[in-house]
């Protein structure tokens, strides 16, 4: 029904005056009465009060200045008030790294260190990555990406950038790395809120730098319900975590763009979850200036078009008022003052716009200090890389032992080309029909990428992917006892997947060619970004080993000798789920073609999330599918049993809230205190120390008709000497086993009989445990 509301509603907009595009002080519809929640400060109430005390002393002017983009060396700088002492900020991508710069650790990316299942490993992660940040003199990191992606469609060109799917996993690894980042006196950016889980359509021609043309982003619509539960909660983590910044994304919501969007910056970042920091527009995603200011938008990044001398004008005018100014003011002032960045905060020592030493560009002169904050990262980097490999499929050929040759093929083996010579987006890595030679992949493409300053890999020969080379290839694999064929998939910001989740470069061709040949057995390794389906080669005779390597980072080829050759014992997990066919996902959760409003004109495409809560695994529990490796499967080079899964109550306060949120909720406990604990018993049965990671999943009473059969709801990996036991724990607080009960507007804890269950994947789960919620007399 709403879908047609939804329909007039965009309508509505199609037909609406052109303001938006038009100098922010034409007066139009959107003037309504401010009911912006406006800050306090929350926890930060110190800093807020110097917020303040600075804001009274600020002209017009010089607060527009601190909203607004100015031309410095990063890819986004904002104005300061020098007479006050108040700098303008410096903010830089992304989520592995800092990005236009040397000297800087290239990390595995988000979705691939989310397969390490290891909490302490993506905080680490997050305090050196925050580090190199703040070392650069960067006071805001365009990152992480806290679930926009969430990773709604396996086509999203994005989804590496993000954690996972799952949002218990994904919140959890936001909150952590927000913290972790944060620690280092950085400011975070979560992003990009939200529901933004495609790239635009695009349907002209390829323009002739090969960029695509005619593009319409796409409005996402969802229900109550998804929203609160699947799509919102890694951003509610990120705001608990205490980041400063959310980014407003390029999407629109029901009809309203991202940036201008009332309902979810006003009422529910500002107002429901009570964010005390300030919201950006991500890079050409604001298209006002009066309604996105009244919305909530605080900030325009990276150049000015609608705020600037626009705001100014606006609000000299009346349109938006000065204590909404005032405001945004505040919000941006807060954090800085919270982290001490006034105090203490290295000076920008990198330009963006080249490696070289010095540019100078409108008669100023940015300089690039090559400054090497990496100390020891690059050797976390491989630990993290290779905790977080999964292991898909032995046969017992790994790890390798005994082994005297060993053939290497595909050019996703070679050493790349240049590591920097195609750009900040390294886009020259880019995916495409023909069989180009440009190395392994380490990364994705676009604003989550960020340079190696190596890469780790040394190997030699045959690294072509072409068919003729396919003869030479036998002749090789002939004579190799174990054949490593290298495969992937290049990702980028800006264009959704092909159908077919299909390798790059005829991958599919290569593996089989060598199969064919091969004297030994055949190790697959996969570098790639999210689903790939392996069904024309998987089960083919020679087929030993497939590894999914993901998006691994500079220390690629560090990391997978760790795994080969059996010095780390595998431990990632999948943290999506790979169906067997392109048909195991629902058809059309991503728009490939733009929309046509009344009188023909294009629209903006809507996406309706008809599938509500069911995603990745639950999308494939719900109507019984078959996936070839589901949603947290992973082998290891040992067994492990697990034994005796109880769930308790108890009560622990939340002692992880930065910034409390304004969350309803029915009953007595904080809606993030810990109200039951499960344990279940972990055994290393085989010879080989390891880790493995223990799973919950959970399902709601059966009352509880929207939610699909099984949620993860706790998980803890441990490490293990041959025989041993250990019990773990995992914690379920409130919200964990609440629902958003879109009638009352709150979260409640359904009445009736849990089930709780306990194993090594999402669909091997041998331990059950029932618990029965009953209404307190
Ligand atoms: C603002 O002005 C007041 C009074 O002149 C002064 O006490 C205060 O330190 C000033 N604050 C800032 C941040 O300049
Ligand atoms: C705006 O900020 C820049 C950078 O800090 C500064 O040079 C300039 O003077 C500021 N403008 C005003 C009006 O304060
Ligand atoms: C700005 O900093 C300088 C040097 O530290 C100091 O002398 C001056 O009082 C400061 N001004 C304000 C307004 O805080
Ligand atoms: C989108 O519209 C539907 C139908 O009006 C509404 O239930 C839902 O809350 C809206 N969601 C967002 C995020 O605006
Ligand atoms: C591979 O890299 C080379 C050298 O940078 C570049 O000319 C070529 O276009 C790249 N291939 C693709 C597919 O972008
Ligand atoms: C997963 O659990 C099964 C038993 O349920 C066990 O045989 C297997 O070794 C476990 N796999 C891993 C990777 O721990
Ligand atoms: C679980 O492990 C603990 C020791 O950590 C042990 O005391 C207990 O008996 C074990 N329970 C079962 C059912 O194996």
């Amino acid at each position: 029904m709403w879908g047609l509301l939804q329909s007039a509603l965009v309508y509505a907009n199609a037909l609406a005056p052109a303001w938006s595009g038009v100098s922010g002080v034409v007066p139009q519809k959107h003037h309504k009465a401010p009911h912006a929640p406006y800050a306090d400060g929350g926890a930060w109430a110190d800093a807020f009060e110097l917020a303040k005390d600075a804001v009274l002393n600020m002209t017009v002017e010089e607060k527009v200045n601190i909203t607004s983009a100015i031309l410095g060396p990063c890819p986004s700088n904002t104005g300061g008030v020098p007479r006050l002492n108040i700098t303008g900020m410096c903010f830089d991508d992304g989520p592995a790294g800092p990005r236009y710069t040397d000297f800087v650790t290239q990390f595995p990316s988000a979705f691939f260190a989310a397969a390490s299942f290891d909490r302490d490993l993506i905080y680490e992660r997050a305090v050196r990555i925050g580090n190199e940040f703040r070392g650069k003199g960067i006071n805001v990191a365009l990152a992480p990406v806290t679930g926009g992606p969430l990773g709604r469609s396996p086509y999203a060109g994005r989804n590496w950038e993000a954690f996972s799917p799952d949002p218990y996993l994904s919140a959890t690894m936001s909150g952590i790395t927000v913290r972790g980042m944060q620690s280092s006196g950085l400011i975070t950016c979560a992003k990009h809120y939200v529901l933004y889980e495609q790239e635009p359509v695009c349907t002209g021609p390829l323009d002739w730098t090969g960029g695509r043309t005619d593009c319409r982003d796409v409005s996402s619509n969802v229900d109550d319900k998804t929203f609160k539960e699947l799509y919102l909660p890694s951003f509610v983590e990120s705001v608990r975590a205490g980041t400063g910044a959310v980014m407003c994304s390029y999407n629109l919501i029901n009809g309203t763009f991202s940036c201008e969007n009332d309902y979810t910056m006003n009422t529910i970042l500002k107002g429901e979850l009570n964010f005390q920091g300030f919201i950006l527009s991500d890079y050409g995603a604001t298209h006002s200036t009066i309604p996105s200011a009244m919305s909530g938008m605080d900030m325009e990044l990276p150049s000015v078009a609608y705020f600037g001398p626009h705001l100014l004008e606006a609000v000299k005018h009346g349109h938006v008022p000065v204590h909404r100014l005032d405001d945004m003011v505040r919000r941006i002032l807060t954090p800085w003052y919270a982290f001490q960045q006034h105090r203490s905060y290295p000076e920008t020592n990198f330009q963006k716009w080249t490696l070289e030493d010095e540019i100078e560009i409108d008669g100023r002169k940015f300089r690039n200090a090559h400054a090497d904050n990496r100390g020891d990262n690059p050797s976390f980097a491989r630990k993290i890389a290779a905790e977080s490999t999964v292991l898909l499929k032995n046969t017992g050929v790994l790890p390798l032992r005994h082994i005297r040759r060993i053939g290497v093929f595909g050019s996703d083996a070679d050493y790349p080309h240049t590591l920097s010579g195609c750009g900040p987006d390294l886009f020259c890595m880019t995916a495409s029909k023909e069989r180009y030679w440009n190395g392994t992949v380490t990364i994705g493409g676009g604003s989550g990428a960020a340079y190696a300053d190596y890469v780790g890999i040394r190997v030699d020969h045959l690294l072509h992917d072409d068919p003729a080379h396919f003869v030479s290839m036998g002749f090789i694999a002939s004579q190799s006892e174990v054949c490593l064929v290298f495969v992937s998939v290049f990702l980028k910001e800006n264009q959704d997947r092909e159908p077919g989740l299909r390798l790059d470069k005829g991958g599919e061709d290569l593996i089989r060619a060598v199969e064919a040949r091969c004297a030994g057995e055949v190790v697959v390794i996969i570098h790639a970004g999210g689903q790939v389906v392996v069904e024309d080669w998987v089960h083919l005779p020679r087929i030993g080993g497939v590894i999914f390597a993901g998006y691994p980072g500079q220390e690629t080829g560090n990391a997978l000798v760790d795994i080969l050759w059996g010095d780390v014992n595998p431990s990632g997990k999948l943290p999506f789920t790979m169906g067997k066919a392109t048909s195991d996902w629902p058809t059309g959760n991503i728009l490939r073609e733009t929309s046509r409003g009344w009188f023909g004109s294009e629209t903006n495409p809507r996406s309706v999330f008809s599938e509500g809560l069911a995603i990745d695994y639950k999308w494939f529990d719900k109507y019984d599918i078959t996936p070839r490796y589901e949603f947290g499967f992973g082998l290891s080079y040992t067994t492990f049993e697990m034994a005796s899964l109880k769930v308790e109550k108890t009560w622990i306060k939340a002692t992880d809230t930065v910034q409390a949120t304004n969350e309803k909720h029915e009953g007595g406990d904080g809606l993030y205190d810990t109200i039951y604990v499960a344990r279940v018993n972990l055994t290393n049965t085989g010879s080989t120390a390891g880790a493995e990671v223990a799973q919950l999943y959970m399902s709601y009473p059966q009352s509880e008709v929207e939610q699909p059969p099984r949620h993860l709801k706790g998980f803890h990996k441990v490490y293990l000497q041959p025989g041993q036991t250990q019990t773990v724990q995992m914690h379920l607080r409130k919200k964990d086993i609440s629902v958003w009960d879109v009638k009352h507007q709150t979260w409640r804890i359904p009445k009736g009989r849990f089930v709780f269950y306990a194993g090594n994947s999402s669909r091997n789960l041998p331990l059950e445990f029932k618990l029965d919620v009953k209404d307190k007399k």
